[in-house]
């Protein structure tokens, strides 16, 4: 059987990202060129400023990737592209670059949705058994997604306001934090005590629906009113009970979704799986699971990354799916 080599692409927020993916469990290379410094004096990501980065930086890292692969273009089975959903001038990036390279190498391109690239990452530390549940959390999303096979993608929760990841980077800039504040906070709520006892939503309704704006309303406000009091909030305890509130809500959460689908694997993936309370707590709990096996993506392959799309891409072009030339970014994609 020959190797499938796929070129993969991801451009839909804030990383430029190229990698070269071999059956796609293997990554040749993996090229990733982060703006996060370019945004954060603006305190989030600006599209603009995302496009005009990815821009110069992605033919630079077609090359690099090739070159650390010790591949050609003749190598490539396929070209992979996330075309949704993130910011539609970013991902217009890279689909076009994809295109054009397919295009003119004569490769079949391949259209990846960015979340089915999170969750397929989890291929890069095992094969992926089904019916399998992902806890998909980053900054754009916070939901379950249940495969009963590997090219089908069901949401069976998600977040009625805010994504997991954008709380915590509001909370953070709340807390007068860098952008994004995700693993800051998750270093200092190793340290403090449960001071400020934080509201969890929907807990106790046995459904698997998120919702962060109350926890993200309850921190503004007591800093709001510490500021009008001239008081000072203890920021070690501040982020400590607002992960212990976000852990709360995502383990009685995964609880529940495991009762409901006793799935043969939980994957937890996207940015905010690299959260170590997150993976500690998951390990806890799924001692009360033991049928299910829980697969967490590897903490450098958590966040943004093309080598998850190649690894989605693979899959994707197994199961004959292909894009035509006139593939369009798709800011508000879904499953
Ligand atoms: O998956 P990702 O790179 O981009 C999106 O698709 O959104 O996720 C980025 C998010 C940011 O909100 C960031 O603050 C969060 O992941 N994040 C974390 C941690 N590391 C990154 N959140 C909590 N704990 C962490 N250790
Ligand atoms: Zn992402």
């Amino acid at each position: 059987m020959t190797d499938r080599i796929i070129l993969a692409f991801e451009s839909s927020a804030d990383e430029t990202s190229v990698a070269i993916v071999k059956n796609g469990n293997e990554i040749l290379s993996l090229e990733i060129a982060t703006q996060i410094k370019s945004h954060q004096r603006f305190g989030g990501i600006v599209p603009e400023v995302a496009s005009r980065h990815h821009i110069e930086q992605i033919t630079l890292l077609v090359d690099a990737a090739l070159t650390d692969a010790k591949l050609t273009y003749d190598d490539l089975t396929a070209v992979a592209v996330t075309y949704g959903p993130g910011l539609v001038g970013a991902l217009l990036i890279g689909v076009t670059a994809a295109k054009t390279i397919a295009w003119a190498h004569g490769l079949p391109l391949v259209p990846v949705v960015h979340m089915a690239g999170h969750i397929s990452a989890a291929q890069f530390v095992e094969p992926i058994q089904y019916p399998a549940l992902a806890l998909m959390v980053s900054g754009g999303h916070t939901e379950f997604v249940l495969m009963e096979s590997e090219y089908e993608y069901v949401v069976v929760g998600d977040t009625r306001d805010d994504a997991v990841g954008e709380s915590y980077d509001k909370v953070g800039r709340t807390m007068g934090l860098p952008y994004p504040a995700g693993k800051k906070i998750d270093e200092m709520a190793h340290q403090g005590t449960d001071e400020y006892k934080l509201p969890r939503a929907l807990m106790n309704d046995g459904k698997l629906d998120f919702s962060f704006s109350g926890l993200k309303s309850a921190v503004i406000n007591l800093k709001h009113n510490a500021d009008q009091r001239d008081e000072e909030l203890n920021l070690i305890n501040l982020a400590t009970s607002f992960q212990m509130a976000v852990l709360d809500i995502l383990l009685t959460k995964t609880r529940q979704a495991l009762k409901t689908y006793p799935v043969k694997m939980l994957i937890v993936a996207g940015g905010v799986a690299a959260n170590q309370g997150l993976r500690d707590g998951l390990d806890q709990l799924l001692t009360e699971f033991t049928h299910t096996r829980l697969v967490k993506v590897p903490l450098q392959l958590a966040g943004d990354n093309a080598a998850m799309i190649g690894a989605a891409g693979d899959i994707a072009y197994r199961h004959g799916e292909r894009a035509s030339w006139d593939l369009n970014a798709k800011p508000g994609l879904d499953f």
